[in-house]
């Protein structure tokens, strides 16, 4: 298959939710469709764990929380898909918004019965923000939950998103009957005795909701449903690819993860409709994924994935051209280049080393400390990808070493946490303490547990008074010394060096800003 078509096949996508929703189950819906893996279950299960979903932290398994984000790859009629898993805890934000630079869509699992929670509205923010088309999936339709329409007017509400129904639920809870699939214009029918439900021969074509079979299999519920079906088509504008592909539009659908039910409708929609791999901003020019020369970026690093050997991985979004094993490729900011002997491909089932990679591909790079978040590969060219966001975090702890013994590991342990983007580190100019400033709380206990169980090392957190960190610039080199001498005990370095201003109240932070106009603050660095 030529290269066009490999980019065009390709579907790269995440999946965001508040916790709880049912991300993990559809993921899971979706792989099964996929046939990448073979039992429901199998997620949250050692089997995939091993390879590349991101429950396989001891950490997580203790809170029952997403803690990384990982990458799952299939083949559904045609179409390679890539799902990036995020982790929905608010504390893990960041990680997410990250992540959300190598999708190109998303799908958006809204839970029936709590309607739009504030962590979806963070995410869709984001979203938005970048203009990514949206999908949403509200779930589980066999509980009782809120009214269809009250659903669809908050999600325009709370989230500004244009809506469009492509399909329609016919009753909930107790009494759901099963979907209308206004896309694809047939009926599914929910059977609650049979696991195999939503099965492709299970659904009934039809030529209208005008038609008798509605009646049969229906009974009473096809009344209502006609009338409410009406309302829709009547209130919600018709569904135009163009507008969803600009953002501006996004189909919903409801169904069941758990039941297995509505989720062969969402993919087969979703592989019909969502973008393949698009163009990304660059500093110099944006790159279309049909330039013929490899370019790349790397948006997540992990360390430490297999506890027995210490690996650290660097995941790495194939933007245009096609990756090759072997070859060699230049690290813009390390000006040098590198040639990866084992780079591997996250197929749910199973991680396994690649010989090439195409657009929209996440490939995995052995990495023993060269790749920080926001690198660029390229084939030579000199340019770097930008938009990978690195947020001012909001929560500030000194860090202390609790045993002096093992100062080789903390340092080496911190610089690593910190490259993955768990937490950023300080470093104030006047004493040299160290400073760790996070967007969550449960990123100072991660650190913690990873510091220890990775790298034997033993911190302890204590309490600094910082409001805010932000990052300062200013064109006029003297000015900017001048700030920084004056302020001195106010001023740290991040981990790559940058100048940062630490202001202990917001009062401070306005004086400075006032007093000082030619200083530029930063609430938000690019890496
Ligand atoms: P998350 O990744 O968004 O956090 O959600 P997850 O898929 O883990 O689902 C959260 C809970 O909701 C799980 O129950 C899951 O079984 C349930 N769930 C998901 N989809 C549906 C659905 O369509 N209908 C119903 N009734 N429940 C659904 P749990 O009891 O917390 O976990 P588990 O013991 O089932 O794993």
């Amino acid at each position: 298959m030529g290269r066009i078509k490999e980019i065009r096949r390709r579907r790269t996508f995440a999946i965001i939710s508040h916790p709880d929703a049912g991300k993990t189950t559809l993921t899971e819906k979706l792989l099964l469709f996929g046939g990448a893996i073979r039992v429901a279950g199998a997620v949250k299960s050692n089997k995939i764990r091993n390879a590349a979903t991101s429950d396989f932290m001891e950490i997580e398994r203790q809170r029952g929380i997403s803690v990384a984000t990982s990458v799952m790859g299939f083949e559904y009629k045609d179409h390679k898909i890539n799902i990036l898993d995020t982790p929905g805890h608010k504390d893990f934000a960041e990680d997410t918004f990250r992540t959300l630079t190598a999708a190109d869509s998303v799908i958006v699992v809204i839970d029936v019965a709590k309607g739009v929670e504030q962590q979806t509205e963070k995410l869709v923010e984001v979203c938005k923000m970048r203009k990514i088309p949206i999908m949403f999936f509200i779930n589980k339709l066999d509980r009782p939950g809120k009214d269809a329409f009250e659903l669809l007017d908050e999600i325009e509400f709370k989230l500004h998103c244009k809506v469009t129904p492509l399909s329609w639920p016919i009753g909930m809870g107790i009494d759901f009957k099963g979907v209308y699939n206004k896309y694809d214009k047939k009926l599914d029918i929910f059977d609650r005795s049979s696991l195999v439900v939503n099965d492709e021969g299970a659904s009934i074509l039809l030529d209208s909701i005008d038609d008798p079979v509605l009646d049969d299999k229906l009974g009473e519920s096809a009344h209502k449903f006609r009338e409410e079906f009406k309302l829709v088509s009547g209130v919600f504008k018709e569904f135009s690819k163009k507008e969803y592909l600009h953002g501006d539009l996004s189909p919903v659908f409801f169904g069941s993860a758990l039941n297995n039910f509505g989720v062969r409708d969402l993919l087969d929609c979703f592989t019909d409709i969502a973008p393949h791999p698009q163009p990304v901003a660059t500093d110099t020019r944006d790159i279309n994924p049909e330039y013929e020369k490899f370019t790349g970026f790397v948006f997540k690093i992990h360390a430490n994935i297999d506890p027995n050997h210490r690996s650290r991985i660097a995941f790495v979004k194939v933007v245009s051209g096609m990756f090759e094993r072997n070859k060699y490729y230049y690290h813009t900011k390390l000006k040098r280049t590198f040639k990866f002997s084992s780079p591997t491909s996250f197929m749910a089932s199973k991680k396994e080393i690649i010989e090439d990679a195409y657009p929209g591909d996440i490939v995995g790079i052995p990495d023993t400390g060269n790749f920080r978040i926001g690198d660029t590969l390229t084939e030579g060219e000199e340019l770097n990808f930008i938009g990978i966001p690195n947020f001012a975090p909001e929560l500030f702890q000194y860090l202390e070493n609790a045993d002096p013994l093992k100062t080789k590991q903390l340092n080496k342990g911190i610089l690593q946490l910190m490259d993955e983007g768990v937490a950023q580190l300080f470093t104030r100019t006047a004493d040299g303490k160290k400073i760790i400033g996070t967007v969550g709380n449960l990123q100072f206990e991660v650190i913690k547990f990873r510091l220890e169980h990775e790298y034997s090392a033993l911190c302890r957190f204590e309490p600094v008074d910082l409001h805010r960190a932000c990052w300062i610039g200013c064109e006029d080199k003297n000015k900017l010394k001048d700030f920084k001498d004056k302020n001195s005990y106010f001023i740290a370095v991040d981990n790559k060096g940058k100048d940062v201003f630490l202001a202990e109240t917001a009062w401070s932070l306005q004086r400075a800003q006032e007093k000082f106009p030619d200083i530029k603050f930063y609430f938000k660095s690019e890496i």
